[in-house]
């Protein structure tokens, strides 16, 4: 049963404050968009539709509404001219009655559970309006509530309008308000700008309630932090810094070790296991999962990656790849799309994978770029060796057998296959298949010229050393 029949998102607003060519509400926390942090926050309440006033940056919010949230209404709201007009124009398109959740797209750590325990407090008094309001240790730049007998609400008094006293107050109007639509429908065709933005205020609608004889109330939410606005890009950083926090904590409390919460960025729908350690400096980010007893970090970014149990990721970088039991990454390793480690498998320092599947076993040690492979399991590819997969016009795929060691300093001419059990040698430019149990050699013959550096470079250091071991012109 849903207790809000209508929820109304207002995301119209210029976000001037942002100084930023991306609307406000798009901008991210914790790897979801300000307003996709909000609307998560509204649907377990499960009302039964859901409007989003738009307005700057209309087609970029929308584009993101489809992908996010398909059954919400879209309401344009042509002129940017308050939150009041924003309420009149979504009211003006809904039909019903009941109770109306009115929130901001900018308050992005509201938690489903406060909505819910306002909504409940809202139809427990029978409010006719109730507003959520909290105690901010500097409420600088949000509405301050002046309140009335009991838990009622006089009005509400935008900073830019309050006086001296009022200004002092300390509990603020956190954006998130209740309705009887009945109620609201009677007074904000009343609204007036007179005020100083020349803007319709949905907070006055509070003071036209009271005024008629009715009664708002003022609910103080428990956690003031849940309620902080975004409006500028140092809110955006206190409020991801929140937010960041939160999911650390929830993590430490399933059983994650994270050495340094202060330097751990890990996104929403991130999915770690019991017993997974994380070090410092370290981002996860994405639909990334990390199964138990894997090691994290220090100074690692992974992005949409699976790692399976036990594995160790340390100083490295990866994105939309797989890493798995036991395997070992780094450090200064850089996994790009489509890398897939098997057991046990190894990439080391200075190792760039794309597009490749390196067996059970195998390792690539030091110094190499894998691109459109497919390694068997237990091969060793030797350092500085290069999967050459690109002829200037398309990509080219490689495959190398089981049990294979490729000599150090190996160029791999794709497409170019070696068999199982097979060698290459050090230096090699490998441009033809190399059949199983076969060494591959293809560098220029090495020759010596005896009494070189005697004859042309006479006097110096190396003539000197040469000659004392013996050697002559
Ligand atoms: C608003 C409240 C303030 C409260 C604060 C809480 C008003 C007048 N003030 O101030 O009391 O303390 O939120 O965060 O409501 N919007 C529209 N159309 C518009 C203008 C704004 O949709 O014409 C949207 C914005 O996109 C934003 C929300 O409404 O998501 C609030 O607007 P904003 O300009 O951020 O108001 P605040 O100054 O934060
Ligand atoms: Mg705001």
């Amino acid at each position: 049963m849903s207790k809000v029949e209508l929820a109304i998102v207002l995301a119209a607003g210029e976000g001037t404050r942002m100084k930023s060519q991306t609307a406000k509400v798009l901008h991210q926390i914790a790897g979801k968009s300000i307003i996709e942090n909000v609307l998560a926050a509204v649907k377990p309440l499960n009302p039964k539709a859901t409007s989003v006033v738009v307005g700057a940056h209309r087609e970029l919010v929308e584009a993101h509404l489809t992908l996010i949230a398909p059954s919400a209404k879209s309401i344009f709201q042509a002129t940017r001219n308050g939150t009041g007009g924003a309420v009149q124009l979504a009211l003006a398109e809904y039909k019903g009655d009941g109770t109306v959740l009115i929130l901001a797209g900018d308050t992005p750590l509201l938690t489903a559970q406060t909505l819910s325990e306002f909504v409940d407090s809202h139809l427990a008094g029978k409010n006719q309006a109730s507003v959520l309001t909290a105690l901010l240790p500097d409420p600088t730049g949000y509405g301050r509530v002046l309140r009335g007998e009991n838990n009622s609400i006089l009005k509400i008094v935008e900073e830019k309008d309050c006086n001296e006293l009022e200004a002092e107050v300390d509990e603020i109007n956190t954006g998130v308000y209740l309705f009887e639509v009945k109620v609201l429908r009677e007074v904000i065709s009343k609204l007036q700008a007179n005020n100083s933005q020349k803007e319709l205020y949905l907070t006055d609608v509070i003071g036209l309630i009271t005024s008629s004889g009715k009664v708002a109330a003022a609910v103080l939410s428990n956690d003031y932090t849940e309620t902080l606005g975004i409006n500028d890009r140092s809110q955006l950083a206190e409020c991801a810094a929140i937010m960041r926090d939160r999911i650390n904590h929830q993590h430490m409390l399933n059983g994650v070790t994270i050495i340094d919460p202060t330097t751990t960025w890990i996104d929403s729908d991130v999915k770690i296991a019991e017993d997974v350690t994380i070090y410092p400096a370290t981002a996860i980010s994405g639909k990334t999962s990390i199964a138990t007893g894997a090691v994290i970090g220090p100074r690692t970014t992974l992005v949409n990656c699976e790692v399976a149990e036990s594995a160790q990721v340390i100083e490295s970088f990866a994105t939309d790849s797989k890493i798995g039991n036991s395997a070992k990454v780094g450090p200064y390793s850089y996994l790009r799309t489509g890398t897939v480690l098997a057991a046990e498998a190894k990439i080391g320092a200075y190792v760039e994978t794309k597009n490749s599947s390196i067996g059970k076993g195998s390792k690539v040690p030091h110094l190499s770029y894998v691109g459109d492979a497919q390694i068997g399991e237990g091969t060793n590819i030797g350092a500085a060796t290069i999967f050459v997969n690109y002829d200037g016009e398309n990509k080219h795929q490689t495959k190398i057998g089981n049990q294979v060691r490729i000599g150090s300093d190996t160029m791999l001419v794709a497409p170019v296959f070696v068999g199982d059990g097979a060698y290459t040698a050090a230096g090699s430019v490998i441009n033809e298949d190399v059949p199983a149990g076969a060494i591959g050699i293809g560098r220029a013959r090495q020759i010596n010229i005896l009494g070189w550096v005697l004859r042309k470079r006479k006097g110096s250091k190396s003539a000197d050393a040469a000659k004392n071991a013996g050697a002559s012109e």
